[in-house]
This record gives structure tokens, sequence and C-alpha cells, in this order.
């Protein structure tokens, strides 16, 4: 098994709906009736294109992006078996009359009461995938197994996996857990692009500046832990966003990819993503755009193909020096 599957043993697509921008934002606004029609048409576009994994955390809009995501699941219950649900948890929000920062948060009383939260708000009884969203410094492995174990007799998830890890971090986990992790989200993009550049600077002083953990990638495909990549798009940098103030090497980059859609005749976000999909760990982008035009336009990149020499072009482009 790499991508995971739902409960009929439909496989998940190649692209995740990322559901950060649903839910009105990082606002404590409460939810208005355009949020909830803004999440029943993403679903329907992101349905309608092929895409039918959708990648929460009980944390994005304070709770209300799953809240909404929820209430089209109530209105619509056969939805429910078409779909790959995911979502996170783990982090905790200040409590600031008290002091109390943000902070992480792997106890197995969190992890128990978070994803009854996520379930309540989701409208839904069960999690196919649920990941660990950021590695808490004092987790116990054993204390997750534990949990996990909880979570899956009680058939409240189905799968396990993490976010933002290492492989060390993993091997930890998965020593104390007997539920196999199958997922791995990390930031990944043209634009962030660590997860190669610590596979090119082995050997190299250039390696100092490079914060994504090394072996992380290698590790995953050896242990079939699907990749997934979150902040795929980068943020539109190279897909239209206004560049006004962006290095040269980053409009460069835009450029090639508009000049390789032309070619193709397919978007450019399709462009973007087939370059991250290229890879040989079959990553699986995650796509955090509201805009439903844009996320037809990003299910363009299942059928295009790069060149070797294409994608390196993307790559040195990106990095805006040669290889070395
Ligand atoms: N595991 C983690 O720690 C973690 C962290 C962050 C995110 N995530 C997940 O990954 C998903 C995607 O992440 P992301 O949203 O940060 O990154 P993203 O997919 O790279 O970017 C999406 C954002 O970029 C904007 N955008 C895209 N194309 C644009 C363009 N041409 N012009 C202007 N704006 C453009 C979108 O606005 P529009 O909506 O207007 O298109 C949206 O705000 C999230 O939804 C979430 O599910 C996970």
């Amino acid at each position: 098994m790499k991508l995971p599957i739902n409960e009929n043993g439909l496989p998940a697509s190649r692209l995740i709906y990322g559901c950060m921008g649903l839910g009105g934002g990082w606002t404590k606004d409460p939810i208005e009736a355009k949020h909830i029609s803004q999440a029943h048409e993403v679903v329907e576009v992101a349905l309608d294109n092929g895409i039918n994994m959708f990648d929460h955390a009980d944390i994005y809009a304070f709770g209300k992006a799953e809240t909404v995501f929820g209430q089209v699941l109530k209105e619509n219950p056969a939805l429910r078996e078409k779909m790959i649900i995911q979502s996170k948890l783990g982090i905790r929000f200040p409590i600031e009359d008290k002091g109390i920062p943000a902070r992480y948060d792997f106890s197995k009383s969190y992890i128990l009461e978070s994803v009854d939260g996520i379930l309540s708000r989701l409208n839904i009884d069960y999690l196919d995938v649920l990941l660990l969203h950021r590695p808490d410094t004092l987790m116990d492995a054993r204390e997750v197994g534990e949990a996990f174990n909880t979570l899956k007799a009680s058939g409240k998830v189905r799968y396990f996996g993490v976010s933002n890890m290492s492989a060390g971090q993993i091997r930890l986990l998965q020593r104390y857990s007997t539920e196999k992790l199958v997922v791995n989200q990390l930031e990944m993009s043209l634009d962030k692009i660590g997860w190669l550049e610590t596979g090119v600077h082995v050997n190299q002083i250039a390696a100092r500046d490079n914060v994504f953990p090394e072996g992380t990638l290698e590790y995953c495909q050896l242990k079939n832990i699907q990749l997934q990549a979150w902040g795929s798009l980068a943020k539109g940098l190279y897909t239209g966003r206004n560049l006004e103030g962006a290095s040269e090497k980053v409009k460069n980059t835009a450029l090639l990819v508009q000049k390789l859609a032309e070619e193709k005749q397919v978007s450019r976000e399709a462009i973007v993503l087939a370059w991250l999909m290229k890879h040989p760990a079959a990553i699986q982008p995650v796509i955090g755009t509201t805009n439903l035009a844009r996320i037809k336009a990003c299910t363009e990149a299942v059928n295009v193909t790069l060149s070797r020499d294409e994608w390196y072009s993307l790559y040195v482009s990106s990095r805006g020096v040669n290889l070395p």
C-alpha cells in the first residue's frame, strides 16, 4: 500500500485538496453562509476533476475549515464514501490570558480528545488518515503508540502518519507503534527545494544552509511511506502572482514555467505540480488554492510528463546557480 485507500478500496488521487483556506480564514469571526457555499463549490470541483483526497488540520481557520467541510458532508452524506479524508493534530493555540504560548502536544489524552473534536467538526465517524502535525519535543513514542492503538480499535482512524518529521523521528515513533506510519507531509515545491538540495550537497559546504532533514526522502521511499508536499504551488510564485520585488531567479523560473506551459498547452499550475510529481518518490502534491479555475488548472498536471532536460532546467533555474 502506498497511496492511502478509502473504506471501499478506492485509491487516493495523485493530488490532494488542502483545506486550510476554507472556513473564512484565520479570524475568530463566525462562519457565514458564503463560507459554506465556498466549501460546497470547492468539494464539487475537486471531485469532478479527479481529486478525492482532502487534507485538514484541527487548527485550520481555528477549526472553521473542518466545520464548513462537515456542513457539506451533512448536506450530502453520500459524498463521504467518495472521499479520503485526512486531518492533523498536535498543535495547541496559546492561552494568552494565562501567558501560555503556542505549543505541541502528543500526550495520549490530547490525541484522543483532538480526534473526537475533528470527527465532530467534520461530521464523520472515522478519519481515513490521521497525521501528527509537527514534532512534539516532549513526545513519548510509547504513549503515541498507545493512542494509535486505541483509535484503531475504536474504528475512529484507519491509517496513521506524520508531518514535518525527519527519518529519525519516524523511526522512533514506528518502534513503538504497531500501526504502520503511511504518510509524511513535508514542505516541498519548486520554490522550497531543500528536499533536493540535501541530496545534491552531500560532501559540500553548501549543505550547512539546508534545513531539510537529510535521508528523510530516501527513508520514506524505502519504507513505502507516502510523501505529500504542502505548499506545492509555492503560493502562486511561478503561476501568475505579482512578482514585483521578487528575485531574478524567481522571475526567470516563472518565465520558464510559462514557456513550458505554452509549449505543452497546459496551465502553469500543471507544470509546477508535474515537476514535483516526476520525482520517483511519487509525491502527492497538496494544493491550497480556493480559486475554482485554479483547482481545475492544477488537475491538468496528472497528464503532463516533463523530460529530464525540462525537469533539470526548472530545478537549476529555481536554484539560481548551476549544479556543482
Ligand atoms: N503539514 C503542514 O505543516 C502544512 C503547512 C501548511 C499547509 N499545509 C497543507 O497544504 C495545503 C497547501 O498549502 P498552502 O496553501 O500553504 O500552499 P499553496 O498550495 O502553495 O498555495 C495556496 C495559496 O496560494 C495562493 N495562490 C495560488 N496561486 C496563486 C496565484 N497565481 N496568484 C495569487 N495567489 C495564488 C492561493 O490563493 P487562492 O486561494 O486565491 O488561489 C492560496 O492562498 C494547505 O491547504 C494545507 O492543507 C500543511
